[in-house]
């Protein structure tokens, strides 16, 4: 079945060979569909036929937001504990804790409900390719029903076992539980492994034990990094050829050189911060340096309980300071990097045909609409959510 999407006002490719700039811009352009895969990209005059059609009426379209960072797999909230931040209490990622009691003690069908409601919410604002980690388990058994539910969910799932050490154990005997029975059980469930490698959480060297014996087990590396301090977690995430070095927000001169001499992605997470009153990440500092920036929820019921990549994506313009143009890069193509994939965060024939259509004539009102649901409809996998696909009117055009 092909799906012709036409009269686009503004499509962003993100495919520089198609159009104006990295966004690879378009105007009065057509995208054709056929099964899951872009089959086509072009002006709207010369698109082919096919056998329905979607008029978006003038509108932007814009590759699915990849969201590469999400703690999706967990149960109960802390309102109280974001209230007492806006309060003036500061975040130290203790909280992680209390999600951790009320983990543990749901049933395998209510994790499994409200982790498929936030894929459900991120989708209808226009994300199609979502990261899900565990780490609100911490025990073999509860991290291995993690990653079973994340998995039903996504293809990129990732191995948090080292979010904090939980009670009951020394940091050296969780590290050895985590590089050795915990990563046996979630290997058949995870793609990557990730350690929180700050204050509070692990050192350098527990890090760089965990990632590597994830590295062995056939999974790649990902690493939150200088969240809370400045600290090992970007120099760890570098040398071990990470995909992605997450956060950013406390950084050396060092740390920002080892990026950019690098192939890791720095995935800024502005709702973290907003979340929790800190400052936000450099990204002007990180541009500049040439290391590739991408942008992504952070979506967990701590530091950033939001799965809306427009709020961050408006943050990350007005906070720190991107163009709306990178800031929509890097939380389409940008997320794509971090997850190392090519056929997301981009609308090129033979991409996966994940798309938004806004319910605005161009990009820029994402960051200069901020709150506003302007995404009217989304294609993901080529099946849209509710636009009703009509057969080609023959006559026109
Ligand atoms: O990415 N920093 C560590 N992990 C999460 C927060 C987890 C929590 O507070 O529950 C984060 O911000
Ligand atoms: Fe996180």
């Amino acid at each position: 079945m092909s799906l012709l999407i036409t009269n686009i006002g503004e499509l962003v490719t993100n495919d520089p060979a198609a159009g104006d700039g990295p966004l690879g811009l378009i105007r009065d352009a057509a995208v054709v569909v056929d099964g899951d895969r872009v089959a086509w990209v072009g002006a709207k005059q010369s698109a082919p036929d096919a056998d329905e059609r979607i008029d978006a009426g003038n509108a932007a379209v814009i590759p699915g937001f990849v969201d590469s960072h999400a703690h999706l797999v967990f149960a109960g909230d802390r309102a109280a504990e974001f209230a007492a931040r806006m309060n003036g209490e500061p975040y130290t990622g203790g909280g992680i804790r209390t999600t951790v009691a009320a983990t543990r003690a749901a049933s395998d069908e209510s994790l499994r409900t409200s982790a498929a409601r936030l894929v459900g919410e991120a989708r209808r604002q226009g994300t199609t390719t979502i990261e899900i980690k565990s780490g609100y388990g911490l025990s073999v058994e509860d991290e291995a029903r993690s990653l079973r539910i994340a998995r039903e969910l996504t293809e990129e799932t990732t191995f948090l076992g080292a979010h904090v050490v939980p009670a009951g154990y020394s940091p050296d005997a969780y590290v050895d539980l985590v590089c050795g029975p915990m990563l046996a059980a979630v290997t058949p469930y995870a793609k990557w492994v990730d350690v929180f490698c700050d204050r509070g959480a692990f050192d350098g060297d527990q890090a760089r034990a965990i990632l590597t014996a994830g590295v062995k087990a056939g999974l790649t590396p990902r690493v939150h990094a200088n969240q809370l301090v400045a600290g090992p977690g970007v120099q760890v995430a570098v040398e071990l050829g990470a995909a992605s070095a997450d956060h950013c927000t406390h950084l050396s001169d060092t740390d920002v050189s080892a990026l950019a001499g690098s192939d890791t992605v720095a995935t800024l997470l502005p709702g973290a911060e907003f979340s929790t009153r800190s400052p936000y990440p450099d990204a002007r500092r990180l541009l500049a340096a040439g290391v590739t920036v991408a942008l992504a929820t952070d979506c967990n019921p701590g530091s950033s309980y939001t799965s809306s990549m427009s709020f961050c994506l408006a943050l990350a313009v007005r906070e720190m300071r991107m163009t709306p143009a990178e800031a929509l890069w890097a939380a389409t193509a940008g997320g794509a990097r971090a997850l190392r994939r090519d056929d997301v965060g981009v609308l090129r024939a033979g991409a996966r045909a994940d798309l938004a259509i806004l319910d605005a004539p161009s990009y820029l009102h994402l960051a200069y609409r901020p709150g506003v649901p302007l995404i009217t409809e989304v294609l993901h996998n080529g099946v849209p959510s509710n636009h009703p696909a009509t057969a080609p009117d023959r006559t026109e055009g």
